[in-house]
């Protein structure tokens, strides 16, 4: 049985854990605020919210329900559109109102429900955050300068929110109905402990790459829930070494300021990655076991040399991918987490990433790469790059070529050269062969450039 509470409701079903939030809340619920735009995570219009007890403490989130297995809402309070309605607008609703940023009125719901979860967060609000909220909404007709000026009337009326007491500041400032208050209590009462995983299911975490991909299978089979299992999730460090749990998401890593420490510029990466909802949404293991030559986070690790965890065998992840879509993973295991080794020495990481659109998309080539250095000489190296071999791609020969090198054009130059040997890229919808090698040497240079401001630059290299 799922049980949840949706708006002020609580919800008990025996529906199949993998159908769709959103077809839940529509045809079984009746509630039809919440729109149907792509069902594949782009659109936003079926964004919702997701709150969840954390230390007895309610967070929020925005989720995009098409691609929100129903299981994954167990013990949790889904709020739609429905749920915000107080008997007058809220304000992020007249916001919206009072700066036209509403025209067919179809991407609304979405957009106000993005902008709930930023009011419902624990930072403050700012003109760059609360524009951020709404990464993963599309407007079609009315213009984003509007929503935009909407976004920051929103950052002025939160400008005394109590960013201790988001929930209690929203209710008393007549942002949210006074039922979020009881939450809490009601959700205490839902038996979220787990049971024990069966093998021969299918695994589901956040769903941003299956409910793609399968979402109708899904409905009839028996799926493994991922997503809330407090043992494959958290942060920390143990014996000089980062552990991430398996369903740790994209926005808790990025969040994170234990990885914060070894990657200063976490956020500015992590914002080129999918959106707001899918970054709440899609867990590290999702994005290494789904494979995919292009997958960010990926590309990120590789870098990082991190090692694979699958419980009783540990795997290099240089060593996971063996073949396009193929996994060093043996039937009945799974990704425990994934760890990376914490140096006392700073090191200088960099991630670059070239797709059609900055934002929401996925790369037509990315890559990274971590450097230690000692005085001028490179002594630790390790480039990673996606969308140039059948792999998420570890280029151990550039790497190692570049050991014990000085920073200068001609080492650049030639282990550009090496590159350029160790990537196989195909032509297809993102580019020729010849635009991404070119792309692979760009972000190589770039990493450079972008490393060593006062050594390197562009146009000594081309
Ligand atoms: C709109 C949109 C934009 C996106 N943009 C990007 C992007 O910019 N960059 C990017 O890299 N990706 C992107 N993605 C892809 C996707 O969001 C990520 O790959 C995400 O990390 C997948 O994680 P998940 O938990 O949702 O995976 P799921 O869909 O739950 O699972 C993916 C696969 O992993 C398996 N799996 C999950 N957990 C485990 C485990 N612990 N052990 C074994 N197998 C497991 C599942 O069985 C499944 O085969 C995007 C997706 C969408 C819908
Ligand atoms: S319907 Fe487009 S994101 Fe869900
Ligand atoms: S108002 Fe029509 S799609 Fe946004």
């Amino acid at each position: 049985m799922i049980s949840f509470i949706l708006n002020n409701q609580l919800i008990t079903t025996d529906r199949a854990f993998g159908v769709s939030l959103l077809d839940f809340i529509r045809y079984d619920e009746d509630l039809p605020g919440t729109k149907i735009g792509c069902r594949e995570g782009d659109c936003g219009a079926c964004t919702v919210l997701e709150g969840t007890l954390v230390d007895g403490k309610m967070q929020y989130k925005s989720i995009v329900s098409c691609l929100t297995p129903l299981g994954n809402a167990h013990g949790k309070h889904i709020v739609t559109i429905e749920g915000i309605n107080m008997g007058h607008l809220s304000p992020v609703q007249k916001a919206f109102v009072d700066n036209a940023a509403t025209q067919c009125g179809f991407c609304t719901p979405g957009f106000v429900m993005s902008l709930t979860a930023h009011s419902l967060s624990k930072e403050k609000s700012t003109k760059q955050s609360a524009i951020a909220s709404v990464s993963g909404n599309i407007c079609r007709c009315t213009g984003y300068k509007s929503i935009e000026k909407a976004a920051e009337e929103i950052t002025i009326i939160l400008k005394d929110k109590d960013i201790k007491d988001p929930i209690g500041w929203l209710v008393e400032n007549n942002h949210l109905p006074a039922y979020f208050l009881s939450i809490e209590n009601r959700l205490e009462k839902i038996d979220t402990s787990k049971s024990t995983i069966n093998p021969n299911n299918t695994i589901i975490a956040g769903g941003t790459d299956l409910m793609v991909q399968r979402s109708e299978e899904l409905v009839e089979s028996e799926v493994e829930l991922f997503q809330n299992r407090a043992e494959l999730k958290g942060i920390k460090v143990e014996n000089g070494k980062c552990i991430i749990g398996a369903a740790t998401t994209a926005s808790e890593i990025m969040q994170s300021s234990i990885i914060q420490k070894v990657i200063p510029d976490l956020a500015s990466y992590f914002k080129l990655v999918s959106s707001e909802p899918i970054r709440n949404m899609g867990t590290i293991a999702g994005n290494i076991v789904n494979a995919s030559p292009i997958g960010d986070l990926s590309i990120i690790f590789l870098a990082l040399n991190a090692e694979v965890s699958l419980g009783d065998r540990i795997v290099p992840l240089k060593d996971f991918f063996v073949g396009y879509k193929k996994l060093n993973i043996n039937e009945g295991e799974h990704v425990k987490g994934i760890n990376f080794a914490i140096s006392s020495k700073p090191s200088l990481f960099n991630f670059e990433k070239v797709s059609k659109r900055t934002h929401l998309d996925i790369a037509s080539v990315n890559s990274a790469i971590i450097l230690k250095m000692d005085g001028e000489k490179i002594v630790e190296c390790n480039v990673s790059a996606g969308g140039v071999s059948p792999i998420p791609l570890h280029l151990a020969k550039t790497s190692e070529y570049l050991k014990g090198k000085t920073v200068s054009k001609e080492t650049i130059l030639e282990a550009n050269k090496i590159l350029q040997e160790e990537i196989s890229p195909i032509s297809d919808v993102r580019g020729s062969v010849d635009y991404k090698r070119l792309l692979a040497r760009q972000l190589f240079f770039g990493h450079f450039i972008k490393l060593f401001p006062s050594k390197v630059n562009l146009k000594d290299l081309i």
